[in-house]
């Protein structure tokens, strides 16, 4: 881009120049990257057809997840889960054939830990068994069977281990922290939230110029309207409060910042699911990946304006007595650390 524009500045008068700057500076320069962002997006996405190691990982936690969120269910559902399981199963026996020493791999330990788990669950379930039966070899159902807990599944605790978050360490409240999407009946008020909204407004942003935006929706009639467009949160009782960020894509100076409002707006969802945790509010960050109908539905239900980009939505409320959440398993560092030296 910068050569062309030297290019420009050697056969065109000044004026011309400025005016093919600004355009190649602007719109033009958007949509091209865009463009450019959309061709290596495509290339690289783990769609139902891709067959690369990565991708097959990603679908494996994707269907794992599916699972672990069923045996979180506090009212379980026995038989839950077939498309899942379905899926789970093909993409299990594609990275098989992929990967040598697929046993080793976090993914798939994490996909057999939850499937083991779901054999348990449903040990006096002869038609569930039987189904899953048909879609698993006998080794795959034998593995998942020999598997603990800890590397997925359900994972149980109770709103009494939450008492002292406040006077956890960094590492203490950060490794105990957990999605929560099954909340106590009791409300939750602006109030009790405010302190963990103060405590995010120290997330650093581009420039100091803070972008997000932030949301707290009380109103039950417009969380169930806004949950429901989301379709992220199915099968679960509404929660007391719902969070929306966004970020503000007027404080952005050039064509180059337009994806820095999700950058900083992940980065204030952080600092805010850790502030509430602290304060002892159990959260989920809940996506807003929307098609366009129902970003246009979102965007008019809760009023928002087009220069704001959605960035994410959190469930807010209380911890129940007993809380049941997925163990979403984690890779280690060293599966994702490149050191340049
Ligand atoms: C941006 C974002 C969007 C998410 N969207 C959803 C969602 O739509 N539904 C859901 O149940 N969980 C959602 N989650 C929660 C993840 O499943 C959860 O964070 C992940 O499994 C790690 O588990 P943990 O939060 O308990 O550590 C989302 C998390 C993030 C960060």
């Amino acid at each position: 881009m910068s050569s062309m524009k030297n290019r420009l500045k050697d056969v065109l008068p000044m004026p011309v120049v400025a005016l093919a700057k600004s355009m190649l500076n602007g719109y033009p320069s958007l949509i091209m990257s865009s463009l450019s962002e959309a061709r290596r997006y495509n290339k690289a996405y783990a769609k139902d057809t891709a067959k690369g190691v990565k991708q097959l990982e990603s679908r494996m936690m994707y269907f794992t997840h599916q699972i672990e969120k069923g045996l979180s269910h506090k009212d379980f559902r026995y038989g839950f889960g077939k498309r899942p399981l379905q899926y789970l199963a093909k993409t299990l026996k594609l990275y098989q054939q992929r990967v040598s020493n697929y046993s080793d791999s976090m993914p798939y330990r994490s996909a057999l830990a939850a499937l083991g788990e779901y054999l348990k669950r449903h040990v006096d379930h002869e038609d569930t068994l039987n189904y899953v039966r048909s879609i698993f070899p006998v080794t795959t159902l034998e593995a998942a069977q020999k598997m603990d807990g800890h590397e997925g599944g359900s994972f149980h605790f109770s709103e009494q281990y939450k008492k002292n978050n406040a006077s956890l360490t960094f590492r203490e409240l950060s490794t105990n922290r957990h999605s929560i999407r099954e909340f106590s009946t009791e409300p939750i008020t602006y109030d009790e939230i405010k302190p963990a909204l103060e405590l995010a407004m120290r997330t650093p942003s581009v420039c100091n110029r803070q972008p997000t935006r932030v949301r707290v929706i009380l109103d039950h009639t417009i969380i169930a309207k806004a949950l429901k467009l989301q379709g992220g949160f199915n099968g679960y009782a509404m929660p007391p409060a719902l969070i929306l960020l966004t970020a503000d894509n007027r404080v952005f100076m050039a064509p180059q910042e337009h994806n820095e409002g999700y950058t900083d707006g992940g980065l204030f969802g952080m600092s805010l699911l850790l502030a509430l945790e602290e304060q002892g509010i159990a959260a989920c960050p809940l996506n807003t990946m929307f098609r366009k109908g129902p970003e246009e539905a979102t965007r008019k239900l809760l009023n928002i304006p087009p220069y704001e980009n959605l960035v994410m939505y959190i469930a807010v409320g209380h911890f129940p007595d007993r809380c049941i959440t997925c163990v979403s398993h984690r890779f280690q560092a060293e599966d994702v650390v490149t050191v340049v030296r």
